[in-house]
C-alpha cells in the first residue's frame, strides 16, 4: 500500500442533490469535483448507488451492475469516473457482498424454488424448538433468521430482515462476486471497500453460542475469510495493478486484521477495525451511554497501531463514517473548541502509521444534529434500537438521550454548503434535516475558516514526508492519560506528533532531539519548543527532528 493515499468518503445520498427531490445524486457529485479537487485526495470512496429498494440507504443491493434512478444513471457514473480522473482521484465503489436485498433476482429465484438460487442463501430448517436454527441476533435488532417464504424454514440476515445473507461456501457465489468486481474494473474503478467482508465465512453447521457467550463468535473471522478474499483478489482486482482495496470487520482483533491486510497473505490493502470507536460503549453495548475518557482512546490507539505494525498488517485510519456519530463532538468540542477539537482530530488520523480516511463533512468540522425527537430519525437501526431501549423499560427521553448520541444518522445529515435553509444541499426538502448550517457550512469554512485548510495540509504533509507516510510507529510517553504521542521513523528523517486530547491545557516532556526541531503543523500557531512543553486545549502538533525545512 503506498502510504501517502489518503481517500475522502462520499455518502451519495447526502452530498449533494441536483434534482430538488431532496436526495443527494452523481450529478450532484460531479457538480462538487472542483470541491473535491481543491481538498486533495487521492481517491473517492463512494458508498454504495447501486440499485436498491433502499432500506438501508444502498446497503441492501438488488442489482450490483445498475444505478439506482434515483442516484443517476450509468452514463453520469462514467462521466462521474472521468470527472475525477481528470484531476488524478480514483473511485472506490463500496461491495456489499455478504448479503443482498431480498429483492435482488438471485433471492426471488429462491423463493420461486429455483434450487441453483436458494444455494447462494443461507436456508436452514428450524431448531428442534420449533424457533429459529440458532441464537444469532440481527445487528439491527431481534432474531437474524426469517421465514424463508411458507417452506416452514429460515434464512439468514445478520443485518435488516430485506438483507439476505449470501452463502459464499457455493463456488458460484465467489464466481458472481469476482464478476461483479471485474465489471467495475473494466468501467475504470480502481478502489474497492468490501463491507463487513469479516462475516463471510460462516461454517456449514451452524451453532448457537453457549449460555451467556456473544452469538457473534460464531459467524465472525471465520476460518474461510481467509481463502475467500486470496481467490477474490486473484480473480478480479489482483490482475490489475494499482488497484486500492479495504475491508470493513465487524468485531474483529488484531491478529485476523493482521492477516487480512498483511501483503504476503495476498487478501486486502487495509482493514477497517471498530474499537477504538467503542471507548464510550459501557461492556462493548451500543445502546448505552458512558462519559468518554480519552486515555482509553489512547490506549486502543496505541494497541492497534503497534500490533499492526508488528504483524505486518495496514490500517484504514478514521474517526468519522457514514454509521458512526461525528467524531468532533463525541471525542472532543461541537461548542467552542470546535475548530480546535477538529484539527486536532484530524492530525492524529492522518499522522498515524496506515491510509486516512476522511468522511464528507468532516473537513469543515461538522458535528452531530441538534435534533429534539426520534421523528427527526430515519434509520431503521435507531428506530428498532428506540423500542428495544423502551422494553427493556426506559423512559421515552431516556431512550431518546441514548439514539441522540448513537444513531448513524448523526453523521448522515446533508453536506452543509452553505447558511440556506437547505443547507445549500438541494432546492427541495432534505431527506435528513440539518440543523447549525448558519455556523457551519463550506462556503465560510473556504472564506475564513480553518479546518478545511488544516485537512489540505496534512495532505500535503503525507505526500512529503516519507516518516508519515511510511515510517515506523513508536508511543512516546504512553503512560500520559491526556496527551496522545508518537513517534514516527524513516530512514531520512523522524517525526513527532503531539495531541492533547482534552479540553484542559496540559505538559508533555519532549524527545530531547525534538525540542530544536522544526514545527510542520500546530493548531495554535506560534508555539516556542520547549523540554516540558505547555499544550492548549486540543493543540495538536507534527514536529520535525532538527532544524531542517519542512
Ligand atoms: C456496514 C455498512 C452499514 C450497513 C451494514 C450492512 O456496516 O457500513 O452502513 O448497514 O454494513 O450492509
Amino acid at each position: 500500500m503506498d502510504g501517502r493515499t489518503v481517500i475522502y468518503q462520499i455518502y451519495p445520498k447526502s452530498f449533494q442533490d441536483s434534482t430538488g427531490d431532496g436526495i443527494g445524486d452523481i450529478r450532484g457529485i460531479i457538480d462538487r469535483i472542483p470541491y473535491l479537487a481543491e481538498l486533495g485526495p487521492d481517491m473517492v470512496w463512494f458508498s454504495p448507488f447501486f440499485v436498491s429498494p433502499q432500506r438501508d440507504n444502498g446497503y441492501d443491493v438488488a442489482d450490483y451492475r445498475a444505478i439506482d434512478p434515483v442516484m443517476g444513471t450509468m452514463v453520469d457514473v462514467e462521466e462521474l469516473i472521468a470527472g475525477l480522473a481528470a484531476h488524478g482521484i480514483g473511485v472506490m465503489f463500496d461491495m456489499v457482498f455478504n448479503h443482498t436485498s431480498t429483492a435482488h433476482e438471485w433471492f426471488q429465484r429462491a423463493l420461486d424454488g429455483d434450487p441453483i438460487y436458494r444455494d447462494y442463501y443461507i436456508i436452514r430448517p428450524s431448531a428442534p424448538d420449533g424457533g429459529p436454527p440458532t441464537n444469532w441476533e440481527s445487528k439491527f435488532g431481534g432474531s437474524a433468521w426469517a421465514p424463508f417464504g411458507d417452506t416452514g424454514e429460515w434464512y439468514l440476515h445478520l443485518f435488516d430482515i430485506t438483507q439476505a445473507d449470501l452463502d459464499w461456501r457455493n463456488p458460484r457465489v465467489r464466481q458472481e462476486m469476482a464478476d461483479i468486481v471485474n465489471f467495475w474494473l473494466d468501467k475504470g474503478v480502481r478502489g474497492f471497500r468490501f463491507d463487513v467482508i469479516n462475516l463471510i465465512g460462516k461454517k456449514e453447521e451452524l451453532l448457537s453460542s453457549a449460555p451467556g457467550v456473544d452469538p457473534r463468535v460464531m459467524y465472525t473471522d471465520g476460518e474461510d475469510v481467509h481463502p475467500y478474499l486470496q481467490e477474490l483478489r486473484r480473480a478480479s482486482f489482483g490482475r490489475v495493478p494499482g488497484t486500492v482495496t479495504v475491508g470493513e470487520m465487524s468485531s474483529t482483533s488484531i491478529e485476523r486484521c493482521v492477516a487480512y491486510s498483511n501483503p504476503a497473505n495476498g487478501e486486502l490493502d487495509m482493514v477497517f477495525n471498530f474499537h477504538h470507536l467503542k471507548v464510550d460503549y459501557p461492556g462493548g453495548e451500543k445502546w448505552a451511554l458512558k462519559p468518554y475518557d480519552s486515555a482509553d482512546l489512547k490506549r486502543v490507539l496505541n494497541e492497534w497501531a503497534e500490533g499492526m505494525q508488528v504483524g505486518g498488517g495496514w490500517n484504514a485510519l478514521f474517526l468519522n463514517n457514514h454509521d458512526q456519530p461525528r467524531a468532533v463532538g463525541r471525542f472532543g468540542d461541537a461548542g467552542e473548541l470546535r475548530v480546535e477539537a477538529a484539527t486536532m482530530l484530524a492530525t492524529l488520523t492522518h499522522t498515524q502509521r496506515g491510509t486516512p480516511f476522511i468522511y464528507q463533512g468532516e473537513e469543515i468540522g461538522m458535528t452531530d444534529p441538534e435534533y429534539t425527537s426520534l421523528a427527526d430519525y430515519i434509520d431503521v437501526e435507531a428506530h428498532n434500537a428506540y423500542h428495544s431501549l423502551l422494553d427493556a423499560g426506559l423512559a421515552p427521553a431516556d431512550a431518546f438521550t441514548v439514539v441522540l448520541a448513537r444513531a448513524r444518522d448523526n453523521g448522515r445529515t446533508p453536506v452543509q454548503w452553505d447558511d440556506s435553509p437547505t443547507a445549500g444541499f438541494t432546492t427541495g426538502v432534505p431527506w435528513l434535516r440539518p440543523t447549525n448550517q448558519e455556523r457551519i457550512n463550506v462556503a465560510s469554512e473556504l472564506a475564513d475558516g480553518r479546518i478545511f485548510r488544516h485537512y489540505q495540509h496534512l495532505i500535503a504533509l503525507r505526500r512529503a514526508h516519507p516518516a508519515i507516510a511510511a515510517g515506523s510507529y513508536e508511543a512516546w510517553d504512553r503512560e500520559h492519560p491526556a496527551v496522545y504521542a508518537f513517534l514516527r521513523t524513516h530512514p531520512e528523517e523522524r517525526v513527532l506528533v503531539v495531541c492533547n486530547l482534552t479540553f484542559n491545557p496540559q505538559r508533555l516532556t519532549l524527545p530531547p532531539e525534538f525540542v530544536d526541531g522544526t514545527v510542520l503543523s500546530d493548531n495554535h500557531p506560534g508555539t516556542k519548543l520547549t523540554p516540558t512543553l505547555p499544550l492548549q486545549p486540543y493543540q495538536a502538533l507534527v514536529i520535525a527532528e532538527g532544524a531542517h525545512q519542512s
